[in-house]
């Protein structure tokens, strides 16, 4: 029998039935009970509930998503459709991103289903510290419509507010949010790099709780206990972003790394836990959040490493394993994808 490594490397299936195999499944189709597998699996839609056998959270969505932040709008087009081909159910982008357009039109002309596809998007509130006027109610729902419009769609199937930084406007951002559930505008409303303060703000105000809150989440920059027993009780899921911050190349040339020097020229950490399972690096760091019970964002401009952020279910990692990737945490917990030296869970 050929190993699953050669098969990979020839671009075929590796037969082992994986939910959204990247490669031709040429190995599946001599294997009824394979074919079987892959037709339920396909389908399936997961949640931290049936992940880990938890009442996680209400929301289901697909485990993988394309994340597209830096991904320009002239860009990104060619990249969702290559997703979509590829077995991609998610996609990921924020008014901010200045790539709606771009992701619109590229879903418009596809041949997958709009009801296969997640979409998620994001409100900008305002910048922290800057002299911009904050987001109000109004400006949330036309900021809504115009997303709409731009990704031409009817609804949104997750709508977040990007982050806690509108203090004074929190409240009334939320009930825009709510508003626009009401309106049938959007499907799930959630927010992004909230602490349990901002989301107590929202319980407090007997508002319906957020779905999901979208945060950095890596072996680097793990869930607050506090935030992640808060958001268990309140059943909101926790979407991890930045996922592969620790890898050396992340973000290479960008300027939005908030990495220092040292970190960017690091060797690559767990390179001998992914030998043993014979995947790399960036799969095994995926791989981690989504056993944790975390959705996760991949953002890749390269073909090839589109195919393999997808290609995950063919390994388990051991619950040994699992721990000592928790554990390479440094000593200080590190926001990368912000700027490096601040935290927006730490904001006021
Ligand atoms: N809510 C928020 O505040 C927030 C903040 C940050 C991010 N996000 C979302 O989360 C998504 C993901 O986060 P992210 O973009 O910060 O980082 P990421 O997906 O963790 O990492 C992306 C970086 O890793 C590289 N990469 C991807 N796959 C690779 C592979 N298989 N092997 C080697 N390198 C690989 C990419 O380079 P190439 O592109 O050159 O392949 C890029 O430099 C974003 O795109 C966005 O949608 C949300």
């Amino acid at each position: 029998m050929l190993s699953s490594k050669f098969l990979a490397d020839q671009d075929m299936c590796c037969g082992n039935g994986c939910m959204k195999c990247p490669y031709e499944p040429k190995y599946i189709f001599g294997n009824r009970s394979l074919q079987k597998k892959w037709a339920n699996t396909e389908k399936k839609m997961y949640n931290r509930e049936n992940l880990e056998g938890k009442k996680m959270s209400k929301l289901k969505m697909p485990m993988i998503g394309l994340g597209t932040w830096l991904i320009p709008n002239e860009d990104v087009g060619k990249i969702v459709e290559d997703c979509l081909n590829l077995g991609y159910k998610h996609i990921d982008t924020a008014e901010v991103y200045q790539n709606e357009e771009g992701i619109g039109r590229a879903i418009a002309s596809s041949s997958t289903k709009r009801e296969n596809i997640f979409i998620t998007t994001k409100m900008w509130p305002g910048m922290y510290n800057q002299e911009e006027p904050f987001q109000t109610f109004d400006g949330a729902i036309k900021a809504c419509e115009k997303s709409l419009k731009l990704l031409q769609v009817d609804e949104i199937d997750l709508y977040l507010i990007h982050n806690p930084f509108a203090k004074e406007n929190r409240i009334e951002l939320w009930e825009a949010m709510v508003e626009l559930k009401k309106q049938g505008k959007v499907l799930n409303i959630g927010v992004s790099n909230y602490n349990v303060k901002h989301i107590e703000e929202i319980e407090n105000a007997k508002l319906e709780m957020p779905a999901a809150n979208q945060i950095e989440i890596h072996p680097w920059h793990i869930i607050p206990e506090t935030l992640d027993n808060y958001m268990q009780k309140n059943q909101i899921l926790p979407i991890a972003y930045s996922t592969l911050a620790p890898i050396p190349n992340w973000r290479e040339g960008s300027r939005w790394n908030g990495k220092p020097e040292d970190m960017k020229s690091g060797s690559m950490p767990c390179q001998n836990i992914a030998d043993n399972y014979n995947v790399s690096v960036p799969q095994l760091f995926l791989k981690w959040a989504i056993q944790l019970g975390y959705p996760v964002l991949p953002k890749s401009v390269k073909y090839d490493r589109l195919k393999e952020n997808l290609c995950l279910d063919h390994f388990h990692i051991s619950d040994k394993d699992l721990d000592i990737i928790s554990r390479i945490a440094i000593k200080d917990q590190k926001c990368l994808a912000w700027s490096g030296d601040f935290d927006p869970l730490d904001v006021d």
